[in-house]
């Protein structure tokens, strides 16, 4: 959803789907075989791909969301819009993949609840689209800091 409170056309969702399964190819995943892909839009219509990249310390590995969002930080990024994600152990998706606890909290952080748009895709054509508040209800963000 943008700052107007509109979803994503069906043409963006569906481009970020892609880019999440190229994304999801690059992923580094010798000790779950479990890939993920993820491609996070910002608010300016950039689009930062990741993936998970696992590490033979296992707590050290990161997960694909949290990739995309480092990448896009890390170039100066503040504000997003959404971001799709697909993974599972198969190539193809079998399965909606959702963004851990861990990744929920992270992007809470950077993104209004309200508005900010998590798709869970299995393809193009198949996918669940939520707001982040939806999937982190009652949550604990900077606000509550001040
Ligand atoms: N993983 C993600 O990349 N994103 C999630 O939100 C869930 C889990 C990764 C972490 C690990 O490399 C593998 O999937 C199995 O947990």
């Amino acid at each position: 959803m943008n700052a107007n409170g509109q979803n994503a056309p069906s043409e963006t969702v569906e481009t970020l789907i892609r880019k999440a399964m190229e994304m999801r190819k690059r992923s580094y995943c010798p000790y779950s075989e479990f890939s993920v892909g993820a491609a996070l839009l910002t608010e300016g219509g950039r689009v930062y791909g990741g993936c998970n990249v696992e590490n033979a310390a296992y707590s050290v590995g990161i997960c694909a969301e949290r990739t995309a969002f480092v990448k896009a930080l890390s170039e100066g990024e503040r504000s997003f819009t959404a971001i799709a994600v697909v993974g599972g152990k198969e190539p193809e998706a079998g399965q909606y993949s959702f963004p851990c606890g861990e990744c929920r909290q992270f992007m809470r952080e950077f993104c209004d609840p309200d508005t900010f748009e998590i798709i869970a895709a299995r393809s193009e054509k198949d996918y669940k689209r939520y707001t982040l508040g939806e999937l982190l209800p009652e949550s604990f963000g900077p606000g509550n800091l001040v």
